[in-house]
C-alpha cells in the first residue's frame, strides 16, 4: 500500500510541474492552422489581453438586406477560446430586421435580450414550431442543429448577446444556402417544391445565379 501511494505520488510530482500548460491553449493565429487546429501561443507571452475583447462593445451595422448583424467573437476574432468549446457574439437588429432561418450544425445557442424586442423560435424535428416574444433581459436557447431565427417587430433596435457550445460554430442560413449560391434554379425548384417565379424573384433579391 505504501509502494503504491509513493508511485501516485512520484506521478503527481511529474504531473503537476506541467499542469498549468493544459490549462488553456490561446491559439496562435498568425500560425498556419492544423487539422488539429491552431498551435498554442507560448503561455509565458500571454498576458490578461489575450484573454479579453473588446469587439462586440459597438452595435453592429444593420444597413443591409436583412436589417441586421452579427458580430462573432469566435476563435477567428478570439484566439483565447480555442479549445474551450465556447463562443460569444452580438446580435443587432433593426426594427423590422430578421436573422433569417438558419442552424448551427455544431452548437447549441443560448440568447440573452440586452434591449429592445424580439420574437424567436426554433422548429425541431417533428416539425414543432417554439416561438416565444422576448423581453429585454429573457433568456431563449436554441439547441443544436435546428432552424431558428430571430425578429424585430417593435420600433427600437434589438440588442442580444448570444453564446455558443463551439469556439467555431457554422452556421447555415436556408435562403441565403438556396439563393445566394449557385444551386439551380431548376434543382431548387425539384428540391422545394417552389415555383419557377418565386426562385427566380429569391434569386434576385438574394444574389444567386440563374
Ligand atoms: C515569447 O517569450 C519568449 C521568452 O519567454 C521570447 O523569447 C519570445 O520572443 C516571445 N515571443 C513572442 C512572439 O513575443
Ligand atoms: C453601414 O453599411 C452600409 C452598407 O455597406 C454603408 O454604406 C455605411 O457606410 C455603413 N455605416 C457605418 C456607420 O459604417
Amino acid at each position: 500500500m505504501p509502494r503504491l501511494l509513493l508511485l501516485l505520488l512520484s506521478l503527481l510530482s511529474f504531473l503537476l510541474p506541467h499542469a498549468s500548460s493544459l490549462d488553456y491553449c490561446v491559439a496562435d493565429t498568425s500560425l498556419p492552422q492544423t487539422f488539429s487546429g491552431f498551435p498554442c501561443k507560448n503561455p509565458s507571452n500571454l498576458t490578461a489581453d489575450d484573454f479579453s475583447y473588446s469587439g462586440l462593445a459597438n452595435p453592429g451595422n444593420t444597413s443591409n438586406t436583412i436589417k441586421a448583424t452579427v458580430t462573432p467573437a469566435f476563435l477567428t476574432e478570439f484566439p483565447a477560446l480555442n479549445g474551450l468549446g465556447l463562443a460569444v457574439g452580438r446580435v443587432d437588429v433593426a426594427p423590422g430586421g430578421v436573422i433569417p432561418l438558419h442552424t448551427h450544425p455544431d452548437a447549441n445557442e443560448a440568447l440573452v435580450l440586452i434591449q429592445g424586442t424580439l420574437i424567436v423560435g426554433f422548429v425541431d424535428t417533428s416539425n414543432k414550431a417554439y416561438i416565444k416574444s422576448l423581453k429585454t433581459g429573457d433568456v431563449f436557447v436554441f439547441p443544436q442543429g435546428l432552424l431558428h431565427f430571430q425578429v424585430n417587430s417593435g420600433t427600437t433596435p434589438a440588442f442580444a448577446i448570444i453564446t455558443l457550445n463551439s469556439a467555431a460554430p457554422g452556421a447555415q442560413l436556408t435562403s441565403f444556402s438556396l439563393f445566394s449560391s449557385d444551386f439551380s434554379s431548376k434543382l431548387i425548384e425539384t428540391t422545394t417544391f417552389l415555383s419557377e417565379a418565386e426562385v427566380k424573384r429569391l434569386k434576385t433579391l438574394l444574389g444567386g445565379s440563374n
